[in-house]
């Protein structure tokens, strides 16, 4: 729905690079619209999407190697301005009739981390550089430009790159060997914004609320007068993604809550409240916790536990929604990472996919899927998510499994470990929260172990279960290391859940990284 309204857009051609999707946040950070292709698409696609401007992103691969992805070198004819970083570079000069080289061919020619880049040229690139014509780059590069292509001069150097920056002479075809997009090359934003604004004359106007204004008329005009359904789980990208329909389309769209029995302390009731009671928005919340949990029953094995609780969703979301009459969509609050066609180029997938089907709804449902945030970010979601009025609680919520509590009670799951482990973690997170930390962490949360060990309350020996608090920092859930929590914060967190919570006598900290070890203990 964005892109026919919007001619200010950016097209970024990925050639496997780890941080294309970088390039694309970098761009979008300064209000400009942007997507990424994978180097395959045709010349006609590309120019039917009619951007602004190109960068072609860096990547693994040699140009110097025979099955090294290219371009179409039409490309350079479009008149549309080109950015090529690193490998991008290198492809274009090469196609343009230049020279690359192996840099090991000289002794300093490799670089890799920190070099300084000098500015020569005053240039529309440049614009705002000249108090700091040196700066702080980053570069990885085991390849550089021999020979320039005709029409090709240079605009700035590095000790082992002559040709740091390049562009042609009269059209707008500029070169980097650094990456821009990273945060250690001191003026790379800068350099985006100047290629976006001097050189392809984008304006800058891609801001959320513009973002809602198209997005509210395209699914209006998707949808016309037929109901809508979504599933709500409470967590950031359904309840952005209801509340952005919502505004939409109002009482056409209803959402429907499951709780499975095996949710956080007061999270039904606070959806509700807010999506129901503050929203307005028509909410059927179902409260299925004995069905999940009948189910449940016995089992211990994660992965069957998983199973079931996937099963019961659809099986209940299935029925509510068979009742909601009429209902021709469904809303699902996909993210742009996990559309965005990955290229694999000499080696491993350059985007890494999570490996969760977070949701997992019924596919043989017959409805057509709406998809509202099928172009965005995560951060860019919760920016939407405040655009549109939800609060910071739910915005900046941490992210939280579909199988929920269950899969932080090892061993069996009953209605007694689920009261404990509720009430604990109702209490690490309140502390966290009030220690102000919460944000700094990527995940916090408490685990049941049903390891009774010996303790000691007043004159009276206890034999009672024990319980681990788990905060880790990461950024994509792919890695993830132990939040180094203040010690304060930590007894403070202990002291309360074995006071408070009766049936827990000891709480420890986990201190593992993923890997070896995962976020979640099952
Ligand atoms: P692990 O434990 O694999 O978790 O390091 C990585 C991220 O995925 C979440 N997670 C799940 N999310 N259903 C979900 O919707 C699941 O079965 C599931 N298991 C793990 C986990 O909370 C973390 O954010």
């Amino acid at each position: 729905m964005i892109p026919e309204l919007h001619s200010d857009r950016i097209l970024i051609i990925d050639f496997g690079s780890q941080v294309t999707q970088l390039i694309a946040r970098r761009i979008r950070e300064h209000n400009v619209y942007c997507e990424i292709y994978p180097y395959t698409k045709s010349l006609e696609e590309i120019r039917a999407w009619a951007p602004a401007g190109i960068v072609l992103s860096g990547g693994p691969a040699s140009v110097l190697n025979e099955d090294a992805p290219l371009a179409d070198p039409k490309l350079f004819e479009l008149g549309i301005p080109v950015l090529g970083i690193c490998y991008g570079l290198q492809l274009m000069i090469q196609q343009m009739g230049g020279e690359i080289e192996h840099a090991s061919a000289h002794d300093e020619g490799a670089e890799y981390g920190r070099a300084i880049l000098r500015v020569d040229q005053t240039d529309p690139l440049f614009t705002g550089f000249q108090e700091t014509p040196s700066q702080v780059v980053w570069m990885s590069h085991g390849d550089r430009v021999k020979i320039l292509p005709e029409g090709f001069v240079v605009l700035g150097t590095s000790e082992g790159s002559p040709h740091a920056v390049v562009r042609h002479k009269e059209l707008s075809l500029y070169g980097l060997q650094f990456h821009p997009e990273v945060a250690h090359t001191e003026n790379g934003a800068q350099l985006i914004s100047n290629f976006l604004t001097h050189v392809c004359g984008c304006s800058g106007t891609w801001t959320m609320s513009s973002f809602v204004d198209e997005a509210v008329a395209g699914i209006r005009e998707r949808v016309g007068d037929a109901r809508v359904i979504c599933g709500l789980s409470g967590g950031v990208d359904s309840s952005v993604a209801a509340a952005l329909v919502h505004r939409a389309i109002g009482d056409q769209l209803t959402c429907i809550f499951v709780d499975n029995g095996c949710l956080r302390k007061d999270e039904r009731a606070e959806v509700e409240r807010l999506f129901a009671k503050s929203m307005g928005l028509k909410l059927v919340s179902v409260d299925a916790g004995d069905h999940f949990l009948a189910d449940l029953a016995g089992v211990t094995d994660p992965e069957v536990k998983r199973k079931s609780i996937g099963k019961n969703f659809i099986e209940i979301f299935d029925q509510e929604s068979s009742r909601v009459g009429g209902a021709k969509f469904l809303v699902q609050g996909t993210l742009y990472p996990d559309v965005i066609e990955s290229v694999s180029v000499g080696g491993p997938s350059a985007t890494i996919k999570t490996h969760h089907n977070v949701g997992g709804l019924p596919e043989e449902m017959e409805l057509k899927l709406i998809e509202p945030l099928r172009e965005l970010f995560k951060d860019e979601v919760r920016a939407l998510g405040r655009e549109l009025g939800l609060p910071e609680s739910s915005v900046g919520r941490h992210p939280f499994p579909g199988p929920g509590l269950a899969i932080r009670i090892m061993g069996e799951v009953t209605k007694d470990r689920l009261s404990m482990l509720r009430e604990a973690d109702a209490i690490a997170m309140q502390e966290i929260r009030d220690a102000g930390l919460y944000d700094e962490i990527w995940q916090a949360f408490v685990v049941f172990l049903p390891i009774q060990s010996v303790g000691v309350m007043g004159d009276e020996r206890t034999y009672e279960n024990a319980v681990a608090l788990r905060c880790v920092t990461s950024v994509d859930a792919m890695t993830a290391d132990f939040y180094d929590m203040p010690h304060v914060v930590l007894a403070r967190i202990s002291n309360r859940i074995i006071n408070e919570v009766r049936g827990i006598n000891r709480v420890v900290y986990d201190i593992s990284s993923k890997p070896p070890a995962t976020i979640e203990w099952e």
